[in-house]
């Protein structure tokens, strides 16, 4: 369900760092570009709460009467990602420490842990005191927990956590003889005896450590911070009425965001700097890497929205400088949110602070207060939102699906092995699939998936499935027999839930599902001139590593082969059908030129040929809802693009009815009935 009826424009807002008589005028401007929501209150707890059990409301009522003046609906936060000064210096155990041991002082922002039992409690009093105050306010639709939990560091390591690592364990494995099987703490005498000696990892020889220990670490962190969330969640529903949502805004390491939304929010939001993607260092597909993470967040949950969206330059005054957007790009990049699913767009921040940290974190306003482009654009682009406004609970249609493994995920963080085959891969699947339009979904793997989850999709691909899960596995049988396509990579199938390698032929578990055994492996090194294989009479790139395929049943058909090194000739790629489906091992990681081929050679194509012909550098999505469907399109390049249509539509921003040659600006958008 969507709390949106319709697409919603909102920006971020900062009563405290404004005059009072600047109140209205803003609020009046906002309305004006037609943004119809702020965000309020997430850094603010002093102005509640300036001394300890001593609270105070007024300022934020003056505030909230100057908005029931306007139609302006507020999203209002819980203030505990910045503990006030008296908190921290009255109880220093609440203060985060880094894995050197290092306290985070008071002077930034998210310096507390989750796991200190008096940063909990004073959690419990201000959010209660807030959410009794200004539950049943009329202007608040929504609450935001806290301010992007796991940003900035997603690890901890105060006294508290390493006490609730030692209980988290306790409820995972009963007993300390377990712990050290699931460990295998045979290995270099690390057996332990008492729970006492059991740490989060610390700095050890060559900062190497237990990988059991640290996979676990990880899920105690993603633990950590959603308990810490649901804590704030349990309160604040026992005083908000049901239409009031409460969500928090990321997305961050270690943080499991499906079981934080089942446990712990009505939804996710995203915080969507696309500028990032156009820094120096960045990938060449830039911006529109953003809807990566954009996929991300329609994983977690269908319905999300975009708490931050930017809309100046980016910088701290210590860190990062960064090229302003240029004319037309707030707009792209408020469609490229829409058009993965987004049903609100807020924007970060109305105004640039002139004082602090973030001087050069541009809003849309710059310091001079004056209109400029960026309200401008905005101002404009609203009256496009409003006429798609009723693509509000609408789903993006997607067509594959690339399963998203937590536990694959944090493994591969320290895994040298595995670890570098899934960032390569996530890139180089990413990239095909929206080249070639072939819409996709992240779909995170769950305790609760079954096969109808992956039904809907006609191909799946599991980049690099290293741990296998049981339960997984069987759901990927099911789809395969019943008629779909499931591609994996390189070392899929060798470690166990705990990261530890059975004694059993690779691929653990689904040497029948591929009928092939993995009897021999090598790393591919970087100067290697070993890189390629044949594929349909073409030389396939196939980099980092490479698992050689022994075919082991009958039913096992060989897609490709090496073409070089001491193993040329041998299988690189196979294919299985199972039942009414196929499931194809892929001996090395996913590259981008090598995905579309084999896209084309397992008969998976774009759905969008019917409507249209888009050049690869333009993204496209379609989203479907009760209320229609739409076909966005969206040139990411700085220059003029055609597109070609294969029937008449209606341009829902223009009115429109078009066929034939389009001419697309730089930066544009086309948004289609379909
Ligand atoms: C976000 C954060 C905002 C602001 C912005 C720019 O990560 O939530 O509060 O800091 O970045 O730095």
């Amino acid at each position: 369900m969507s709390y949106f009826n319709e697409i919603t424009l909102g920006v971020c807002y900062y009563p405290e760092h404004w005059k009072e008589e600047l109140w209205p005028e803003d609020l009046r401007r906002m309305r004006d570009a037609g943004i119809t929501m702020i965000r309020i209150g997430e850094f603010a707890w002093n102005k509640f709460e300036n001394q300890e059990g001593v609270f105070d409301f007024s300022f934020f009522d003056r505030f909230l009467d100057v908005v029931r003046t306007t139609d302006i609906k507020v999203i209002f936060c819980t203030p505990t990602a910045t503990p006030p000064a008296w908190l921290t210096l009255k109880y220093p155990e609440v203060l985060a420490v880094d894995l050197d041991g290092r306290k985070q002082y008071h002077g930034a922002r998210r310096h507390y842990n989750y796991n200190s039992p008096i940063y909990r409690d004073k959690t419990r009093i201000i959010t209660e005191q807030l959410a009794r105050h200004y539950g049943e306010h009329k202007c608040i639709i929504g609450w935001q927990i806290d301010n992007e939990l796991n940003c900035v560091t997603n690890e901890f390591y105060s006294e508290s956590d390493h006490e609730a690592f030692r209980t988290f364990l306790q409820e995972r494995y009963g007993t300390l003889e377990q712990l050290n099987s699931a460990w295998g703490t045979v290995f270099w005498n690390q057996t332990y005896t008492e729970w006492e000696q059991v740490y989060l990892p610390r700095h050890t020889q060559r900062d190497t450590c237990n990988p059991h220990l640290r996979l676990d670490a990880v899920r105690f962190f993603s633990e950590s911070c959603i308990s810490y969330c649901r804590l704030q969640y349990e309160i604040l529903k026992q005083y908000l009425p049901d239409h009031v949502f409460v969500t928090t805004n990321g997305l961050f390491g270690h943080v499991d965001y499906n079981r934080m939304v089942n446990e712990a929010l009505d939804f996710i939001t995203y915080d969507s700097y696309p500028e990032f993607g156009l820094m120096e260092g960045a990938d060449h597909l830039k911006d529109r890497r953003w809807s990566m993470n954009l996929a991300r967040a329609r994983g977690t949950v269908k319905g999300f929205g975009i708490m931050e969206q930017q809309s100046g330059p980016g910088g701290w005054y210590n860190f990062r400088v960064a090229p302003s957007a240029k004319p037309g790009q707030i707009r792209l990049w408020t469609f490229q949110s829409i058009a993965n699913g987004a049903d609100f767009v807020s924007y970060f921040r109305w105004r640039t602070c002139s004082f602090g940290t973030e001087i050069y974190w541009h809003g849309i306003l710059g310091y001079d207060n004056l209109d400029n482009r960026r309200l401008e654009e905005i101002r404009n682009l609203s009256k496009d939102i409003k006429k798609i406004s009723g693509m509000a609970g609408s789903r993006y249609q997607a067509k594959a699906a690339i399963l998203y493994d937590y536990d694959n995920e944090w493994d591969g963080e320290t895994d040298v092995w595995h670890g570098p085959l899934r960032r390569y891969s996530h890139l180089g699947l990413f990239q095909a699939l929206q080249e070639e339009h072939i819409p996709f979904d992240y779909v995170t793997v769950t305790p609760e998936m079954d096969v109808h989850t992956l039904q809907q999709y006609e191909v799946v691909f599991a980049p690099h499935m290293t741990i296998v899960n049981p339960a997984l596995v069987q759901v990927i049988r099911e789809y395969v027999e019943g008629g779909g396509k499931f591609i994996t990579g390189a070392r899929t199938g060798y470690k166990d839930m705990n990261g530890r390698c059975p004694m059993e032929i690779m691929p653990i578990r689904m040497t029948d599902l591929f009928g092939i055994h993995i009897l021999d492996f090598t790393a591919v090194m970087p100067d290697s001139t070993d890189q390629y294989a044949q594929m349909d009479g073409q030389k396939i790139y196939m980099p980092l590593f490479h698992d050689i395929l022994t075919p082991v049943d009958e039913a096992c058909v060989i897609v490709a082969t090496y073409c070089s090194g001491y193993y040329q000739g041998s299988p690189a790629i196979v294919r299985k059908r199972t039942g009414a489906g196929e499931a194809y091992y892929f001996g090395a990681a996913f590259d981008c030129k090598t995905v579309k081929t084999l896209l084309r050679s397992a008969g998976v194509s774009s759905g969008l040929s019917c409507w249209a012909s888009v050049p690869e550098w333009c993204e496209t999505a379609v989203r479907e809802g009760d209320r229609g469907a739409c076909l966005f399109i969206l040139n990411y390049e700085d220059k003029w693009t055609e597109i070609q249509l294969r029937r008449t539509m209606k341009n829902v921003l223009t009115g429109n009815e078009e066929s034939g040659t389009i001419k697309l600006e730089p930066f544009g958008v086309l948004v289609y009935e379909i």
